[in-house]
């Protein structure tokens, strides 16, 4: 099976119209793509795998794609790395994680097998396997497989959901976070541990869901960032409050503390980790130096994914990393990011009547703004194609709201989150323009918001329009080169 999609899609890559496809993010050739998976150094390279259909631009059972990089900006495509062909993994090979062993790669992933549903009985079988490579490229299923499977007397929802395990490594231990369900069909995560990832044992629940905390907890990441602990994970099901969890799904860091011994972590908060449209399943690698990057899908299940006609969707956020400043939690992206700059363009700094429009030089790139509205209570800031409006981001100062709206092709317009000015009363915003998504990084981290967009020809402005008076500075504008060769 493995063979037969690598073969498709080097035969088939060709076809695909690439009008959206992104110039500086992660996307599948052909085919569809959603969560980063394998997160991993290995080799003296950095190994990203992510959930991967090859045969149609939508869902299906899950292969494994795979991409490598030396400095985590350009990246190198390799052959997918797995496909569903066991019988624990006849459904799909989910989402899971990967770390170096005695020279291995090692990869911990879910094996999903549908079930026919009868009613009060499971619709699956979900369990983790494990899969190993000496050379980084291609890999073999451990001939136990599964090596986890859900614990006796632990209750669960009807479905038994349990999936999307994520490995680290503590003095010479082995752990791994699995997201399940309990029997209220509420979100939780199970905590196991190993010697050798082979043989595991269940230590306990490691958190649950409180309140509107969601009916399943996906894709759980544990981090230590300087001494703080968190845990990073995608809550399905959490319904809407105000404009808070306007998603359809969200993603959540909840910094707290875990006991090694009793497996509980004890939280402190549960936060949104972006408050854009379109932004799921981020795994976190812990690099050995304390470092914690993270990679997003930047898309929403049932989001428009215009670009399914084109023959591929879905894309990954750009590398993001997970600091402790101030008292908590930002995530600017990765400073090596900065090698992608080529060219550098600068704005003019100005005082900006009411309205005014900037013309992008590029219909790609990197933006650099400060905006001081000292004398204005409220501005906004549209994205604009040739034709009209592609999405708007405003500022109450009074009220410290940003605001992110966006006109058309999705239920749910608007999302919104607080955000105080940076000191002197500015607001620095650093965006990512691609040809099919935008993320904006406001105060280096504290907030992000992204979105997928989907531009009707390739000419950009940016629109500001001010209550009272808004000036600008700093601004530039760098195009960015592409992160795959040619
Ligand atoms: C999250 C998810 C995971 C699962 C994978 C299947 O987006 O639903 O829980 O492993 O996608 O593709």
């Amino acid at each position: 099976m493995l063979e037969k999609a690598n073969t498709y899609v080097e035969e088939k890559k060709d076809t695909v119209k690439k009008r959206w496809y992104p110039r500086f993010h992660i996307a599948p050739e052909i085919g569809w793509c959603n969560d980063p998976n394998g997160f991993s150094e290995f080799g003296g390279a950095y190994h990203l795998f992510y959930q991967f259909y090859p045969y149609e631009p939508k869902w299906g059972p899950m292969h494994w794609g795979h991409v490598r990089s030396r400095d985590l900006v350009h990246w190198e495509r390799l052959p997918a790395a797995l496909a569903p062909d066991a019988p624990y993994d006849a459904g799909g090979c989910f989402s899971g994680s990967a770390l170096e062993r005695d020279g291995q790669l090692c990869l911990l992933y879910t094996g999903h097998v549908d079930v026919k549903k009868v009613r009060g009985e499971p619709d699956r079988i979900e369990s983790q396997a494990l899969a190993t490579s000496q050379d980084g490229v291609h890999f073999e299923k451990y001939g136990k497989n599964p090596v986890i499977t859900l614990p006796e007397g632990i209750s669960t929802g009807e479905d038994r959901h349990f999936r999307d395990p994520a490995l680290w490594e503590r003095d010479g231990r082995y752990y791994v976070v699995v997201g399940a369900q309990t029997a209220k069909e509420t979100g939780e995560i199970l905590l196991f541990t190993s010697e050798n990832l082979t043989d595991w044992s269940f230590v306990g629940v490691m958190a649950a869901a409180e309140g509107n905390e969601g009916f399943m907890w996906e894709c759980p990441n544990f981090v230590e960032v300087d001494g703080h602990e968190a845990i990073v994970m995608s809550p399905q099901g959490i319904r809407e409050e105000g404009w808070r969890y306007r998603n359809l799904h969200q993603s959540v860091l909840m910094p707290g503390h875990l006991d090694y011994k009793t497996g509980r972590f004890s939280r402190e908060s549960f936060q949104l980790l972006d408050y854009g449209f379109d932004f799921y399943a981020p795994q976190v690698l812990q690099k050995k130096d304390g470092r914690n990057i993270f990679i997003g899908w930047l898309n929403m299940w049932e989001g428009a994914h215009c670009e399914q006609p084109n023959g591929w969707c879905g894309q990954m956020t750009v590398p993001r990393e997970i600091l402790w400043r101030d008292g908590r939690f930002v995530t600017p992206p990765v400073p090596e990011i900065l090698s992608l700059r080529e060219q550098e363009m600068a704005f003019m700094d100005s005082t900006l009547a009411a309205e005014e429009t900037l013309s992008l030089p590029e219909e790609t790139g990197e933006i650099l703004l400060c905006l001081d509205c000292k004398d204005a209570a409220i501005f906004s800031l549209s994205l604009w194609d040739g034709e009209g409006e592609l999405t708007t981001l405003s500022y109450d100062k009074g009220e410290g709201l940003l605001r992110l709206t966006r006109p058309d092709y999705k239920k749910g317009t608007g999302r919104e989150e607080r955000v105080a000015p940076c000191e002197g009363g500015t607001l620095s915003l650093r965006m990512f323009l691609d040809r099919s998504s935008l993320e904006i990084f406001v105060n280096d981290g504290e907030a992000v918001l992204s979105e997928r967009i989907y531009p009707r020809d390739t000419a950009r402005s940016i629109h500001i329009a001010g209550r009272g008076s808004v000036s600008m500075k700093n601004a530039r504008f760098y195009t960015l080169g592409s992160i795959f060769e040619a």
